[in-house]
Parts: structure tokens; sequence; C-alpha cells
């Protein structure tokens, strides 16, 4: 199965990705976490997408679109997969449909008000070696400024400065909101409640996931 999380900046995507990671065994493939880690590492994408992140815009849809060919095509994507940050706009979601286009799709749009969603991300801090995902509110690590999961040093993200937040908003607004209608009518999509707690949202998403296997395993029956 391959699942699609879509939602504004600071809905929740990567957090709810790492939990269906976890629970269903679904490899989570973040294409922010890839290019990040591509710009820290300095390699020629790492470059090209540097500066469109710095500003808080779209990186081209033939790096991203090449980076999640790359990582889907890996044996542990042969069962499924769960994408964060992926499709974020119509012609991405038409080269993922290319892209092993056998595995049933199911997208999980995180609906969250803006207000909620600025105030997440000005306090979000995030592990550069293990992309775990802090708040210094709702989810704090155990020991101040340090990884609980690798003892690494906690950092804000470049992109969460207030007028980058805005920036991004409005390109989720202007390039990526239009795929709701689209998978609307594949009928393909599902919307949840993403102001509530962590918990709260991943079991709203849960639901959403047991009925669909279940379905998928009746229709396969027949
Ligand atoms: P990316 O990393 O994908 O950023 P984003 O889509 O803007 O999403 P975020 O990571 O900011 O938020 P999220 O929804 O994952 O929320 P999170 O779980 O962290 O992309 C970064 C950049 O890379 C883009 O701007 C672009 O330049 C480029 N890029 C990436 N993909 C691309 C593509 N396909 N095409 C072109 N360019 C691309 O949560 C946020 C905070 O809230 C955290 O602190 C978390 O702890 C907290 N939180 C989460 N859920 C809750 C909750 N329920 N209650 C309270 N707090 C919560």
């Amino acid at each position: 199965m391959r699942i699609i999380l879509l939602g504004a900046p600071g809905s929740g995507k990567g957090t709810q990705a790492t939990l269906i990671e976890k629970e269903y065994g679904f490899p989570k493939i973040s294409t922010g976490d890839l290019l990040r880690q591509a710009v820290a590492d300095e390699t020629p994408l790492g470059k090209r997408a540097e500066e469109e992140m710095k500003k808080g815009g779209l990186v081209r849809d033939e790096i991203v679109v090449e980076l999640v060919r790359g990582r889907i095509n890996k044996e542990d994507c042969r069962q499924g997969y769960v994408l964060d940050g992926f499709p974020r706009n119509i012609l991405q979601a038409q080269r993922l449909e290319e892209m092993n286009s056998q595995q049933p799709e199911i997208v999980i749009e995180i609906r969250v008000p803006e207000e909620v969603l600025i105030a997440r991300l000005s306090a979000r801090r995030i592990c550069p070696q293990c992309d775990s995902i802090y708040h210094l509110l709702s989810s704090k690590p155990k020991k101040k400024g340090v990884c609980d999961s690798c003892g690494a040093e906690l950092i804000q993200r470049e992109d969460d400065r207030p007028e980058v937040i805005r920036e991004r908003l409005r390109v989720y607004h202007r390039e990526t909101e239009p795929l709701i209608n689209y998978y609307l009518e594949q009928e393909k999509l599902f919307r949840v409640d993403g102001s509530g707690e962590v918990k709260e949202v991943f079991k709203s998403i849960s639901s959403v996931l047991k009925e669909e296997r279940k379905s998928l395993g009746e229709k396969k029956k027949k």
C-alpha cells in the first residue's frame, strides 16, 4: 500500500509518518529529510536544492521525482511505504502514478488551522542526525536540546523562521492544495482532523488505514 500524507507545513505529516512506520512497518519517505540530508552532505543535488529550500519555495520537480524514484525502488518498499511531503503538485502526483503503479494508493489529508501551524513550526526542533521531530511545548526531549533517540544536539530548521514559514504556507496554498480535488476526484482522499494531540490524530489515521487494508483484503479474496 502506498500512503500519501497531504497537509500544510506543520500539520504533522512527519510526526505521523514516523508513527505509521513504527506501527505498520511501512518505511517513511520524507522528501524534506532526503533533501536536507543532501544539503548537509553538500552533494550536487543538495547544492541545487539549497537555495529554494532556504526561501521556502519548491525544489525543481525533476530533482524530487528522481529522489523518490530511487528510494521507492529499494527492496524495503516492496510491500508499501508512506510518503511525507511528496507529491506537492499535480505533475509530481502524475509522475508518482507512473512508478510502482500496481500499489494501491491512499491519500490522507491532515487538516489543521493556520494559527496552529505557525505556533507548531516556530517551536519545532529536529535532530539533524536521525530526523526525530520535537516541539518545545508538546513534544519535549527528555534532556533539553538533546535527541532522545541518538543523543545528537537538536537544531531549529532554517526554514522555520517566521518570514520563510509565511512563504511556505503561500506555496502550499498555491501549488499543493489543488491536489486535494485531484485525489477527491480519484476517490482516494481521506480527511482527518490534525489539530488534536499526536496520539488522537494517529488514532484517526489508524482507523482509516485499518478500514482500507480490510477492504483491500476483501477485494483480493473476490
Ligand atoms: P518538508 O520537510 O516536507 O516541510 P513541510 O511540508 O513544510 O512540512 P513540515 O516538515 O514543516 O511539517 P510536517 O507536516 O511534517 O509537521 P511535523 O510533523 O514536523 O519540506 C521542506 C522543504 O523541502 C520544502 O519547503 C521544499 O523546499 C522542499 N521539498 C520537500 N519536498 C518537496 C517536493 N515534493 N517538491 C519540491 N520541494 C520539496 O510537525 C511540526 C511541529 O508540530 C513539530 O514540532 C511537532 O512536534 C509538532 N506537532 C506535530 N503534530 C502535533 C500535534 N498533533 N499536536 C501538537 N504538536 C504537534
